[in-house]
Formats: structure tokens, sequence, C-alpha cells
């Protein structure tokens, strides 16, 4: 050390002024905070905006707060990084682009399951039922809790507008219209997707029930871009009929570790 600091320099006899040094590292670590997070809220397009990328649908968005209620994502990130064999693995890399509307965002790093950001379209709705209630059905061995209640508990709507309108003043772009019409769009939704199960011969009934909240979502999860021009999609979503049972691309084990 004394090499390189001089007894008499500059840098030695500051260290000797405990106070004046406090305050110039307060300054300088205060000027590295400031150039670090002003861009960030003063350039509005720090995030490239794409343009097919939409906000979340309202039934879709009671999906999301249930799935965030239940945990899943303690097991399931949702962001496919861009290294080649998570390309080939889950599809397109997230874009933060996409992630706009998220709030909170899920992005995770815990992968006790496999990523989620593109699962939308990759199942049938009755998959997704099945699944959620009993995962060893559609995936042999799976390590995944099931979720039977989802198939029985009422869905609660009533306070979907509240929710729009707090994402709209945090900068969501949902309309007045948007916002008074939530619940009847959701149950709209929310019905259709239930004629769906029903039609792929699962059960009747679920329209009011959790359950086709969190199949929205599900199925909305990182499809946005997926009409756009960046749309590969070499596996175009399964339509009805049977459902495929869960591939398990790296070998026996399910539990889809990094
Ligand atoms: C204890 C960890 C754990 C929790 C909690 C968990 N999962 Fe999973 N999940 C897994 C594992 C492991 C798999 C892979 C085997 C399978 O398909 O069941 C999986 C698979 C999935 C798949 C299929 C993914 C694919 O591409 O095949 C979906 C969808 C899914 N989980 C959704 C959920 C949802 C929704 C919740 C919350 C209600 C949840 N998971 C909670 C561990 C978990």
């Amino acid at each position: 050390m004394a090499r390189f600091i001089k007894p008499n320099g500059l840098h030695r006899r500051l260290e000797g002024w405990p106070l004046v040094f406090t305050v110039l590292v307060t300054i300088s670590i205060l000027v590295g905070g400031l150039v670090e997070y002003l861009p960030m809220v003063l350039i509005d397009d720090s995030v490239q905006r794409i343009e097919s990328v939409r906000p979340f649908t309202p039934l879709e968005l009671a999906g999301r707060d249930i799935y965030i209620r239940e945990g899943c994502n303690n097991c399931h990130s949702q962001t496919v990084r861009p290294f080649r064999h998570e390309l080939e693995r889950y599809g397109e890399y997230t874009k933060a682009g996409e992630t706009v509307y998220e709030r909170p965002f899920l992005w995770g790093s815990k992968r006790t399951g496999p990523d989620l950001y593109r699962v939308g379209g990759k199942y049938p709705h009755l998959w997704h039922v099945r699944h959620m209630e009993d995962p060893r059905s559609t995936s042999p061995r799976s390590i995944m809790p099931p979720y039977p209640w989802l198939l029985e508990k009422p869905l609660k709507l009533d306070d979907l507008p509240r929710k729009l309108r707090v994402l709209q003043r945090l900068g969501t772009p949902y309309s007045e219209v948007e916002i008074a019409q939530a619940v009847d769009d959701a149950r709209r939704q929310a019905r259709e997707i239930a004629a769906e199960v029903e039609a792929q011969g699962g059960p009747a009934g679920l329209a009011d029930r959790e359950i086709v909240a969190l199949v929205a979502y599900l199925q909305r999860l990182g499809t946005d871009i997926r009409t756009a021009e960046t749309a590969p999609a070499p596996s175009a979503p399964a339509p009805s009929g049977p459902a495929p049972s869960a591939p398990a691309p790296s070998g026996p084990a399910l539990a889809a570790g990094e």
C-alpha cells in the first residue's frame, strides 16, 4: 500500500479528515446514483416499445393475480434468456418491451418447473385444466403440486374496475370504456374459455370458476409478438383434440432445473 499512497499525498490527507471524506464519498455516491436513475425516469422510451404488445384483458389480469396468490412464480420463471439451449427449448427470448405492462413483473430466476413465458398456445385449454387439477394426469412423475380448488372456487371479478384504474394511473393505457366494462368483458371471455374446455371434452360449468382466469392468463403468456414480424413459430399452437403430454426435452428429469 505504502508504495501506492504517498504519506503526504492528497489521498492520505483526505483520509485524515473523516468528516470531509464522508461528505465527499456521499456526494460521489449520489452522483453515481443519479447517473443510473435519471435516464430511467426521464427518458420515456428507455424500454423499446413493441407495437403488438397489448395490456392484459381484465380476465387475464384476474388470472395473473391468482398465479401470484398461488405462488406459481416460486417455481416458474417468466423470462426466456437469449441462450441457444433456451431458444431451442422455449422459443423466442423475452424482450424488455414485452413486459412493459407487467406490474409487478414476474421474470424470476427460480426454475423448479420450466420457464412459462412462451407457454401461451402451447397446449389446449383442457390440458391446463387437467394439469392444474392433477399435474400427474398430464405429466407423469411431475413434482408440481395439484391445485384442485381452482376448479371449485368462485371467480371474483368485482374488483377488476379498480385494478384496471390503478394500472391506468401507473401508465397502462386502459380506456374509460374498458374500465367500465371490465367485469362484463371478463365474464364474456370466461364463458368462451369454459365453452372451449367443454368442447374439448372437459368438465362443464367452469365459466365462474377461478381456473378459467388462470387459463386465460397462461394462454396469453408470450403470445403478443407471435403475430408480429418476429414470429418464427415453428410449432403452431396445438388446436383442440387429445391433450398432448408434456414434453420432457432433457431426458427423464421432470424437475426442469437449470
Ligand atoms: C413446486 C414447484 C411448482 C409450483 C409451485 C408450480 N409448478 Fe408448475 N411445474 C412444475 C414442474 C416441475 C413442472 C414440469 C412437469 C409438469 O408439467 O407438471 C411444471 C409444469 C408447469 C406447466 C407446463 C409447462 C410446459 O411448458 O410444459 C405449467 C403451465 C405450469 N407448471 C403452471 C403452473 C401454475 C399456474 C402454477 C401455480 C398455480 C404452478 N405451475 C406451480 C413445478 C411447479
